[in-house]
């Protein structure tokens, strides 16, 4: 879609337009010293100052949790020993927290959501939505019934480069989709010895923990969510073969899946954690009859299209011929990198716009129904490959 010819002219510089909105109070669960993921969601939500940081349970190690909470400049009395305790008293409280973000360990979203649904409290939530296909169902029945607002973080989706894809896609560019790829490999587990798996695998050795496959859990269903979102076609049938290629460590680290799309496309997503020297390769490919697009995470801020017949086009974040969509994703000027922390961002700070503006519908914040679709995709996937990569509807 062209824009106006200023450079600046519809650049969302820095997010001003978040200046003197609401801001809204959360608190967090989960996420403490050493997690991996706890930092990216404190950070995203400051990062356009649409929230105040007031409460949380950052581990089940009371100390270690108020210890931390103190250091993030919380009171101590708003450091609680559990999540029950928490939601409890928040909802008591005049000046309590209107959203938790939950970054535990899967396998403890679904009970942990619940208890801040019932007090009515919103709820981004980190994926995969829980480690079994009951609580997901359940979730989404309590999510529904109390009326919160719920989003959970496929935040590769909210890269600026990856909405100008979807741009393309919705407006025909590429015409009727036909093939379609999605490849994340990472070599983390290669060289993990048995004595070392419990140290770095930690509860995703628990299958309780995890769900019934950690390298679908982990990255799987962030590729066939970022597949749907940017193609907005769904999967109908799958046959998967889902392995571990290591002979030391006791989950699974590869999967190959081949898809059979709603449109008749034909899609494959590849994840895995066996491949030597990977890195985070997040790639997809999407052909159409009219042309084809392709986004890498290594390049972020640029996406290639291809018009049939013509030479591939470089489109650059934030050059004045990109989408609304993906310029209001970009905080800087083309040309000034953006990345991992600002598409995270983009999630928490536009839920915050969901919650607090008149437009009850935000399409690109993905959503508790997403969350049910990654469980569902996770099983179905396992279960094909348990029987030998029979094709299983979903
Ligand atoms: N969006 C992403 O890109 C992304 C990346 C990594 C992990 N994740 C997801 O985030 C979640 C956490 O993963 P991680 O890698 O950060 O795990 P982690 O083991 O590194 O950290 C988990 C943290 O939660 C705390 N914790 C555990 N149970 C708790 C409880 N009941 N109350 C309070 N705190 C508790 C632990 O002390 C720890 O600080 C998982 O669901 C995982 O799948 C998402």
């Amino acid at each position: 879609m062209k824009k106006e010819k200023n450079p600046f002219g519809e650049l969302n510089l820095f997010r001003n337009d978040q200046l003197n909105k609401k801001k809204l109070k959360i608190g967090f669960i989960g996420g403490g010293p050493n997690s991996f993921i706890g930092y990216a969601h404190r950070l995203a939500a400051r990062f356009d100052n649409r929230y105040q940081i007031m409460a949380g349970v950052f581990s089940k190690d009371k100390k270690k949790s108020v210890e931390f909470g103190k250091s993030l400049g919380l009171e101590k009395q708003r450091c609680y020993n559990d999540y029950k305790e928490m939601a409890a008293k928040e909802s008591s409280r005049t000046d309590g927290v209107e959203v938790v973000g939950i970054m535990t360990p899967s396998g403890d979203h679904y009970k942990i959501a619940k208890e801040f649904a019932k007090h009515k409290i919103s709820i981004i939530c980190d994926k995969p939505l829980t480690a079994s296909l009951n609580e997901a169902d359940a979730l989404k029945k309590i999510v529904k019934k109390n009326k919160i607002f719920f989003a959970i973080t496929h935040n590769y989706s909210a890269y600026p480069m990856l909405r100008e894809a979807k741009d393309l896609v919705d407006n025909n560019k590429i015409g009727k989709i036909k093939l379609i790829n999605v490849e994340y490999p990472q070599g983390y587990t290669v060289a993990v010895k048995k004595k070392d798996q419990k140290n770095i695998l930690k509860w995703r050795l628990d299958k309780n923990m995890c769900g019934p496959s950690m390298i679908l859990a982990e990255i799987g269903t962030h590729a066939y969510h970022l597949l749907r979102y940017v193609t907005g076609l769904e999967v109908k049938e799958i046959s998967a073969e889902v392995s571990s290629l290591s002979d030391e460590i006791s989950v699974d680290d590869n999967a190959f899946m081949t898809l059979r799309m709603n449109n008749k496309a034909r899609g494959s997503i590849w994840v895995s954690s066996a491949a030597t020297g990977g890195e985070n390769g997040l790639k997809i490919r999407v052909y159409g009859t009219k042309g084809a697009v392709e986004w890498f995470q290594d390049d972020p801020n640029i996406l290639k299209f291809t018009e049939l017949n013509n030479p591939t086009r470089i489109i650059t974040r934030a050059s004045n011929s990109v989408s609304s969509l993906s310029m209001q994703s970009s905080r800087v000027a083309a040309g000034h990198p953006e990345g991992f922390f600002e598409a995270f961002a983009n999630i928490y700070t536009e839920f915050a716009d969901l919650i607090t503006s008149s437009k009850k519908n935000l399409s690109s914040i993905p959503s508790i129904e997403d969350g049910v679709k990654g469980v569902k995709f996770m099983f179905a996937a396992k279960e094909s490959s348990d029987k030998n990569s029979k094709w299983i509807k979903l």
